[in-house]
This record gives C-alpha cells, structure tokens and sequence, in this order.
C-alpha cells in the first residue's frame, strides 16, 4: 500500500512520518511517533480512552484519519507536564484518587483540559456531560468530578498549558 507523508505538531515538536491510506490517528501517535499516552480501548469511539486534543478540540483519535491532522497541533497527556512540573489537573486527580487501574485517565484529562481551556469554571453538571463519552471501570466517576472542579478552583491566575 501506498505510504502518504504527514506533518504535525505533537506537543509542541514537530513531526514528519509516513502513513497509510485510512491509517488512524492513535495509531501514529502510539507506533509512529511513540506516545504511548494515547490508549487503545474499544477502537470504535464509545470509550474514550484514545482521547487527545487537535488544535485543542478533543477528537477520539481511533476515529480520526491520520491524514486528516496535516499541518495541524496535536496534544496528549505526554504534554501536560511542563518538565518536573504536573499540570494542575494531573495533580487533582493524583490527590483526589481519580485513578485507579488508570486506563481511561488519559482521556479523562484530555477531555477535562479542553472543557477548562474553553470554560475555566465549569458547573459540575458541565464536567458531567464534557466526560460523557469517557468510560472508567473503577472510580465510579465521582472522584473524577471532584479532581477537576478541583482543578479549576486551583486554577488561580495560572494559565493552564
Ligand atoms: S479507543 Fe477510541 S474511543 Fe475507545
Ligand atoms: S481508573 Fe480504571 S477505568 Fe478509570
């Protein structure tokens, strides 16, 4: 099969790679380029986990053509962190015990930071319906709630990254 060239921004870094025809997204991120952040869950679109941000919308990456990113800024969990520094959502969720087995917190926090990026103090019925689409099998959902009301209190005169 024919390979395609593809350019974008992973995190800030500029990448170049080549793709197949209908190749999807997490699969650059996780084989092409090695962010493993980005999990493989269902491959269909109903769990969520593959979540990461383009030009800083949250997309479902299993779902999303990798041609379709050319020239376009990609972020995932691997970009939260600035150096030793957490981002401010993965510390809520590291004290407010929102990860268990941890398989859906990338895309929980993927989600959660483009719904505090477009609404720095989102009601709790907005952090419900902005991880409607993400599934966790261990928390019952209520701590990860509590991490990223607790997140957008914390947020201060802080920018988030
Ligand atoms: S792996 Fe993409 S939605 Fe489940
Ligand atoms: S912490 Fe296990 S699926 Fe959410």
């Amino acid at each position: 099969m024919a390979k395609k060239p593809l350019h974008f921004r992973l995190n800030g870094a500029e990448k170049a790679v080549f793709v197949d025809e209908g190749q999807n997204l997490l699969d650059v991120l996780r084989r092409g380029v090695g962010d493993l952040t980005p999990k493989y869950g269902c491959g269909q679109g109903a769990c969520g986990t593959c979540t990461v941000l383009v030009d800083g919308e949250p997309h479902l990456s299993c779902l999303t053509l990798a041609e379709a990113v050319e020239g376009r800024r990609i972020t995932t969990t691997g970009g939260l962190a600035q150096g030793n520094q957490l981002h401010p959502l993965q510390t809520a969720f590291m004290e407010n015990f929102a990860a268990q087995c941890g398989y859906c917190t990338p895309g929980m926090l993927m989600a959660a930071k483009a719904l505090l990026d477009r609404n720095p103090s989102p009601t709790r019925q907005e952090v419900v319906e902005a991880i409607s689409g993400n599934i966790c099998r261990c928390t019952g959902y209520e701590p990860i709630i509590n991490a990223i009301l607790e997140a957008a209190k914390s947020r201060g005169a802080r920018q988030y990254g």
